[in-house]
Protein backbone atom coordinates (compact mmCIF):
# COMPACT_ATOMS: atom_id res chain seq x y z
CA UNK A 1 0.00 0.00 0.00
CA UNK A 2 0.93 3.57 -0.36
CA UNK A 3 -0.25 6.63 1.73
CA UNK A 4 -0.60 10.07 0.89
CA UNK A 5 -0.96 12.49 3.82
CA UNK A 6 -1.97 16.16 3.67
CA UNK A 7 -2.04 18.61 6.23
CA UNK A 8 -5.52 19.26 5.37
CA UNK A 9 -9.22 17.18 4.56
CA UNK A 10 -9.38 19.60 1.35
CA UNK A 11 -6.32 19.16 -0.26
CA UNK A 12 -6.75 15.45 -0.16
CA UNK A 13 -10.83 15.90 -1.20
CA UNK A 14 -9.11 17.69 -4.12
CA UNK A 15 -7.05 15.36 -5.16
CA UNK A 16 -9.01 12.23 -4.55
CA UNK A 17 -11.67 14.16 -6.80
CA UNK A 18 -8.99 15.15 -9.46
CA UNK A 19 -8.48 11.57 -9.66
CA UNK A 20 -11.76 10.89 -10.04
CA UNK A 21 -12.01 12.97 -12.51
CA UNK A 22 -8.98 12.28 -14.79
CA UNK A 23 -10.25 8.44 -14.88
CA UNK A 24 -13.91 9.56 -16.04
CA UNK A 25 -12.66 11.35 -19.15
CA UNK A 26 -10.05 9.32 -20.24
CA UNK A 27 -12.82 6.67 -20.11
CA UNK A 28 -14.76 9.36 -22.28
CA UNK A 29 -12.14 9.64 -24.68
CA UNK A 30 -12.46 6.14 -25.92
CA UNK A 31 -16.23 6.05 -25.64
CA UNK A 32 -16.04 4.12 -22.28
CA UNK A 33 -18.14 3.80 -19.18
CA UNK A 34 -16.13 4.48 -15.57
CA UNK A 35 -17.33 2.21 -13.30
CA UNK A 36 -16.90 3.12 -9.87
CA UNK A 37 -17.40 2.20 -6.49
CA UNK A 38 -18.65 4.47 -3.78
CA UNK A 39 -18.89 4.92 -0.79
CA UNK A 40 -21.16 6.98 2.15
CA UNK A 41 -20.48 8.35 5.53
CA UNK A 42 -18.95 11.87 6.33
CA UNK A 43 -15.56 10.82 5.14
CA UNK A 44 -16.49 10.82 1.16
CA UNK A 45 -18.69 13.81 1.68
CA UNK A 46 -16.14 16.78 0.32
CA UNK A 47 -14.84 14.48 -2.63
CA UNK A 48 -18.22 14.66 -3.66
CA UNK A 49 -18.79 18.16 -3.36
CA UNK A 50 -15.64 18.76 -5.24
CA UNK A 51 -17.09 16.53 -8.13
CA UNK A 52 -20.47 18.33 -8.17
CA UNK A 53 -18.15 21.76 -8.50
CA UNK A 54 -16.09 19.88 -11.65
CA UNK A 55 -19.49 19.25 -13.13
CA UNK A 56 -20.51 22.59 -12.53
CA UNK A 57 -17.30 24.86 -13.41
CA UNK A 58 -15.40 22.43 -15.58
CA UNK A 59 -17.64 20.50 -17.79
CA UNK A 60 -17.30 17.08 -16.21
CA UNK A 61 -20.04 15.00 -17.06
CA UNK A 62 -21.15 11.60 -15.50
CA UNK A 63 -22.92 10.60 -18.58
CA UNK A 64 -20.07 7.68 -19.06
CA UNK A 65 -20.27 6.52 -15.64
CA UNK A 66 -21.63 3.63 -13.79
CA UNK A 67 -21.63 3.34 -9.81
CA UNK A 68 -21.77 0.61 -7.33
CA UNK A 69 -21.98 1.94 -3.47
CA UNK A 70 -20.83 -0.36 -1.01
CA UNK A 71 -23.51 -0.98 1.48
CA UNK A 72 -26.83 -0.17 2.91
CA UNK A 73 -28.32 -1.04 6.34
CA UNK A 74 -30.90 -3.56 6.70
CA UNK A 75 -33.89 -3.40 6.78
CA UNK A 76 -34.00 0.15 5.59
CA UNK A 77 -36.41 2.35 3.65
CA UNK A 78 -34.91 4.52 0.52
CA UNK A 79 -36.52 7.88 1.69
CA UNK A 80 -35.54 7.78 4.96
CA UNK A 81 -33.48 9.43 6.68
CA UNK A 82 -30.59 7.59 7.65
CA UNK A 83 -30.87 5.74 4.16
CA UNK A 84 -27.41 5.34 1.93
CA UNK A 85 -29.78 6.08 -1.08
CA UNK A 86 -30.56 9.11 0.33
CA UNK A 87 -27.86 9.76 1.17
CA UNK A 88 -26.36 9.46 -2.29
CA UNK A 89 -29.09 11.27 -4.43
CA UNK A 90 -28.39 14.39 -2.03
CA UNK A 91 -24.48 14.50 -1.93
CA UNK A 92 -23.77 13.47 -5.80
CA UNK A 93 -26.34 11.93 -8.22
CA UNK A 94 -29.20 14.99 -8.02
CA UNK A 95 -26.53 17.27 -8.71
CA UNK A 96 -25.05 15.75 -11.90
CA UNK A 97 -25.72 14.22 -15.27
CA UNK A 98 -25.87 10.30 -14.77
CA UNK A 99 -28.24 8.09 -16.07
CA UNK A 100 -30.45 6.94 -13.12
CA UNK A 101 -30.28 3.35 -14.64
CA UNK A 102 -26.85 3.62 -14.15
CA UNK A 103 -26.87 3.55 -10.31
CA UNK A 104 -26.37 1.05 -7.88
CA UNK A 105 -27.08 0.86 -4.04
CA UNK A 106 -28.09 -2.46 -1.79
CA UNK A 107 -31.49 -2.52 -1.77
CA UNK A 108 -32.82 -2.15 2.27
CA UNK A 109 -36.44 -3.10 1.40
CA UNK A 110 -35.71 -6.73 0.55
CA UNK A 111 -37.41 -10.12 2.21
CA UNK A 112 -34.96 -11.53 4.22
CA UNK A 113 -35.17 -15.02 2.04
CA UNK A 114 -34.42 -12.89 -1.18
CA UNK A 115 -31.13 -11.31 -0.26
CA UNK A 116 -28.61 -13.80 -1.28
CA UNK A 117 -30.17 -14.07 -4.50
CA UNK A 118 -30.38 -10.11 -4.77
CA UNK A 119 -26.14 -10.23 -3.85
CA UNK A 120 -25.12 -12.81 -6.26
CA UNK A 121 -27.02 -10.53 -8.45
CA UNK A 122 -25.01 -7.42 -7.56
CA UNK A 123 -21.76 -8.97 -8.13
CA UNK A 124 -22.90 -10.26 -11.50
CA UNK A 125 -23.75 -6.52 -12.47
CA UNK A 126 -20.57 -5.43 -11.10
CA UNK A 127 -18.65 -8.06 -13.65
CA UNK A 128 -21.23 -6.99 -16.30
CA UNK A 129 -20.47 -3.62 -16.51
CA UNK A 130 -16.74 -4.28 -16.55
CA UNK A 131 -15.82 -4.65 -13.21
CA UNK A 132 -14.48 -1.79 -10.55
CA UNK A 133 -12.12 0.38 -12.15
CA UNK A 134 -11.90 2.36 -8.72
CA UNK A 135 -13.26 1.86 -5.36
CA UNK A 136 -13.47 4.48 -3.09
CA UNK A 137 -13.70 3.45 0.58
CA UNK A 138 -14.03 4.86 4.25
CA UNK A 139 -12.64 3.02 7.47
CA UNK A 140 -14.48 2.09 10.19
CA UNK A 141 -12.97 2.36 13.63
CA UNK A 142 -13.64 -1.40 13.55
CA UNK A 143 -11.57 -1.48 11.06
CA UNK A 144 -14.20 -2.25 8.25
CA UNK A 145 -14.14 -1.72 5.01
CA UNK A 146 -17.71 -1.43 3.48
CA UNK A 147 -19.46 -3.28 6.37
CA UNK A 148 -17.10 -6.06 6.46
CA UNK A 149 -16.57 -6.25 10.78
CA UNK A 150 -13.66 -8.27 12.31
CA UNK A 151 -14.21 -11.70 11.25
CA UNK A 152 -15.08 -11.22 7.83
CA UNK A 153 -13.04 -13.48 5.46
CA UNK A 154 -10.77 -12.10 2.47
CA UNK A 155 -12.42 -13.32 0.17
CA UNK A 156 -16.02 -12.91 1.49
CA UNK A 157 -18.64 -12.10 -0.91
CA UNK A 158 -22.09 -9.50 -0.96
CA UNK A 159 -23.81 -10.34 1.81
CA UNK A 160 -25.93 -9.31 4.77
CA UNK A 161 -24.06 -9.33 7.80
CA UNK A 162 -25.03 -8.07 11.42
CA UNK A 163 -22.83 -4.89 12.30
CA UNK A 164 -20.51 -4.20 15.13
CA UNK A 165 -21.51 -2.74 18.28
CA UNK A 166 -19.07 -0.34 18.11
CA UNK A 167 -20.19 0.55 14.57
CA UNK A 168 -24.17 0.59 15.99
CA UNK A 169 -22.90 3.43 18.40
CA UNK A 170 -20.84 5.53 15.93
CA UNK A 171 -24.41 5.29 14.33
CA UNK A 172 -26.21 6.02 17.23
CA UNK A 173 -26.62 10.11 16.72
CA UNK A 174 -27.94 9.63 12.82
CA UNK A 175 -30.54 7.19 14.39
CA UNK A 176 -31.70 9.60 17.66
CA UNK A 177 -30.66 6.49 19.80
CA UNK A 178 -28.81 3.17 19.75
CA UNK A 179 -31.70 1.13 20.26
CA UNK A 180 -32.89 2.61 16.66
CA UNK A 181 -30.04 1.80 14.55
CA UNK A 182 -30.26 -1.54 12.29
CA UNK A 183 -28.45 -5.06 13.80
CA UNK A 184 -27.92 -5.61 10.02
CA UNK A 185 -26.86 -4.59 6.74
CA UNK A 186 -25.57 -5.57 3.48
CA UNK A 187 -22.17 -5.10 2.17
CA UNK A 188 -20.32 -6.14 -0.61
CA UNK A 189 -17.79 -8.44 0.25
CA UNK A 190 -13.90 -7.84 1.15
CA UNK A 191 -13.61 -10.41 -1.97
CA UNK A 192 -16.12 -7.99 -3.91
CA UNK A 193 -13.72 -5.13 -3.12
CA UNK A 194 -10.38 -6.91 -4.16
CA UNK A 195 -11.68 -6.66 -7.73
CA UNK A 196 -11.47 -3.33 -7.81
CA UNK A 197 -8.35 -2.36 -10.25
CA UNK A 198 -7.86 0.33 -7.62
CA UNK A 199 -8.76 0.84 -4.18
CA UNK A 200 -8.62 4.78 -2.73
CA UNK A 201 -9.65 4.23 1.25
CA UNK A 202 -9.37 7.98 2.62
CA UNK A 203 -9.55 8.68 6.61
CA UNK A 204 -9.80 12.00 8.55
CA UNK A 205 -9.13 13.27 12.23
CA UNK A 206 -7.08 12.11 15.30
CA UNK A 207 -9.92 9.44 16.23
CA UNK A 208 -9.29 7.17 12.62
CA UNK A 209 -5.41 7.70 13.69
CA UNK A 210 -4.70 4.55 15.88
CA UNK A 211 -6.90 2.25 12.96
CA UNK A 212 -4.91 3.32 9.80
CA UNK A 213 -1.98 2.56 12.01
CA UNK A 214 -2.87 -0.57 12.62
CA UNK A 215 -4.30 -0.88 8.82
CA UNK A 216 -1.20 0.11 7.50
CA UNK A 217 1.03 -1.26 9.11
CA UNK A 218 0.04 -4.10 11.51
CA UNK A 219 -0.56 -7.83 11.06
CA UNK A 220 -3.45 -8.98 8.27
CA UNK A 221 -6.09 -10.66 9.99
CA UNK A 222 -9.62 -11.12 9.65
CA UNK A 223 -9.39 -8.79 13.26
CA UNK A 224 -8.75 -5.71 10.81
CA UNK A 225 -10.60 -5.96 7.27
CA UNK A 226 -8.85 -3.37 5.90
CA UNK A 227 -5.59 -4.51 6.75
CA UNK A 228 -6.01 -7.19 4.06
CA UNK A 229 -5.22 -4.30 2.06
CA UNK A 230 -1.68 -4.50 2.25
CA UNK A 231 -2.08 -7.11 -0.33
CA UNK A 232 -4.29 -5.51 -3.04
CA UNK A 233 -1.81 -4.43 -5.68
CA UNK A 234 -3.41 -1.24 -6.08
CA UNK A 235 -4.33 0.46 -2.65
CA UNK A 236 -3.84 3.36 -1.39
CA UNK A 237 -4.32 5.28 1.80
CA UNK A 238 -5.07 9.08 1.61
CA UNK A 239 -4.94 10.63 4.38
CA UNK A 240 -5.04 13.95 7.00
CA UNK A 241 -2.06 15.01 8.86
CA UNK A 242 -4.33 13.51 12.19
CA UNK A 243 -5.09 10.44 10.36
CA UNK A 244 -1.52 9.83 9.65
CA UNK A 245 -0.73 10.96 13.27
CA UNK A 246 0.35 7.30 14.21
CA UNK A 247 2.15 5.96 11.35
CA UNK A 248 5.68 5.18 12.08
C1 LIG B 1 -19.92 3.56 4.17
C2 LIG B 1 -19.04 2.48 4.60
C3 LIG B 1 -18.29 2.55 5.90
C4 LIG B 1 -17.74 3.94 6.22
C5 LIG B 1 -17.04 3.93 7.58
C6 LIG B 1 -16.51 5.31 7.96
O1 LIG B 1 -20.49 3.26 2.92
O2 LIG B 1 -18.93 1.51 3.91
O3 LIG B 1 -17.23 1.61 5.87
O4 LIG B 1 -16.85 4.31 5.22
O5 LIG B 1 -17.91 3.47 8.57
O6 LIG B 1 -17.58 6.17 8.16
P1 LIG B 1 -17.33 7.75 8.33
O7 LIG B 1 -16.80 8.22 7.02
O8 LIG B 1 -18.68 8.32 8.63
O9 LIG B 1 -16.33 7.90 9.43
Amino acid sequence: VTAHVYAQPAEVNRAVAGTIAKLIRERAETGKPCVLGLATGSTPVGVYDELIRLHREEGLSFKNVVTFNLDEYFPMQPEALQSYRRFMQEHLFDHVDIDPANVHIPDGTLPADEVAQYCADYERKIEEAGGLDLQLLGIGRTGHIGFNEPGSPKDSPTRLIWLDKLTRLDAASDFFGYEHVPSRAITMGVGSIFTAKRVILMAFGEGKAPVIARAVEGEISANLPASYLQEHPQAEFWLDEAAAAELT
